[in-house]
């Protein structure tokens, strides 16, 4: 074990496993990292974290997670600029959403510079691992996990922090299909659909596996009440262009995850002179616009997939067919723009990426 000016304690791997990547072929979440970081919490306080070898990890059958979910996660990504170096898109905006997530699940408070300083030394360390190329990148998987030996229900005591990396390619190799959803709930008001808890996660995969099976990509999630307003779709936030308009769901009813790649999108629109809206936007408004040939583009957006082009959305027996998308103004505009910031080939005005 060495020790870092940074508290982190590191326990080196012998031999690297980065021979196993095919660097023309890498493919999401299929290898990890050489490192992986962890720390303990215990007795109300945060103890050195240290940074080890990728390895399985053991715990009790009693372990809280396991049983009740008390368990949160983010993802954030790492680019290789022109020199080469490892660049981190928003680190301090996920570790701010992370906390918001403990919060509202019981969780204590990830310090800053475990989140980011960790997240820092880790990436160095594994420098190699991320990928150079026009859409890769190294996957960050923050996350936080409640830990006592008990299986009574109460929130835990004792919690785990940990970040694994993962050298990722696209997410979507294709423009998704979306099914609109009006029988299954992804959020309500007052719940936790705002947080990246992993139960949002767990609680998509009946629904999504359903509309799979019917030939569509994602779920475009509705309002709880009456099925009419737009969410989310599947793990991304939504945009649809009508008009001359860029329309999203707004963040007011704590039902909509504040995605860090949403509020870069939106700040890239605004500074443009785009119009941009935040606010309840109806499945029925969607249909209508479609109708009248002004539904002109319709985006995901998230870490993974970064921005995920919608090809068709079907409501009830309505398929909705967007343009073909060559003639898409704004998502291709912010694709190349996000991306030109993310790999570090243009000035980054609004200090959105840091070095490892
Ligand atoms: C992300 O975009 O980082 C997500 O959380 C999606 C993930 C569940 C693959």
């Amino acid at each position: 074990m060495i020790s870092t000016g940074t508290n982190i304690k590191i326990n080196k791997i012998a031999n690297s496993r980065i021979g196993e990547i095919d660097p023309a072929n890498i493919q999401f979440g299929k290898n990890y990292s050489d490192h992986m970081l962890i720390a303990y919490y215990e007795n109300g306080a945060w103890k050195e974290p240290e940074i080890v070898p990728f390895t399985n990890l053991n715990f009790s059958p009693a372990t809280t997670f396991f049983h009740y979910g008390q368990a949160i996660f983010e993802g954030v990504k790492a680019y290789k600029n022109p020199q080469g170096e490892p660049i981190i898109f928003r680190p301090h905006d996920n570790w701010k959403r992370m906390n918001r997530s403990a919060n509202r699940m019981a969780m204590p408070d990830v310090p800053e510079e475990l989140f980011v300083g960790g997240m820092k030394t880790l990436i160095s360390l594994d420098r190699d691992w991320v990928p150079q190329g026009d859409d890769t990148s190294l996957y960050i998987r923050p996350f936080l996990l409640a830990i006592d030996e008990f299986i009574g229900v109460r929130p835990a005591e004792k919690f785990m922090f940990m970040i694994i990396t993962s050298p990722a390619g696209p997410y979507y190799n294709h423009p998704v299909s979306i099914y609109v959803q009006d029988q299954y709930v992804r959020a309500f008001p007052g719940g936790i659909g705002f947080t990246k808890a992993a139960g949002n996660y767990g609680m998509s995969m009946y629904p999504t596996q359903e509309i799979k099976k019917m030939g569509y990509d994602q779920i475009l999630w509705t309002d709880g009440f009456d099925h009419k307003y737009v969410q989310e779709i599947g793990t991304m936030n939504v945009f649809f262009v009508i008009g001359d308009t860029v329309i999203t769901p707004d963040l007011n009813a704590d039902t909509i995850l504040a995605g860090v790649t949403r509020d870069s999108v939106l700040t890239l629109l605004r500074e443009k002179g785009v119009k941009v809206e935040e606010r309840a936007l109806s499945i029925d408004e969607i249909a209508v616009a479609h109708k009248n040939g002004q539904l002109k583009e319709a985006f995901g957006t998230g870490t993974a997939a970064s921005i995920a082009p919608i090809c068709a959305l079907t409501y009830h027996d309505t398929k909705m067919e967007l343009p073909p998308l060559e003639q898409w103004e704004h998502t291709n505009w912010l694709k190349k723009t996000l991306a030109d910031i993310r790999y570090g080939k243009v000035a980054d005005r609004h200090h959105w990426t840091e070095k490892a």
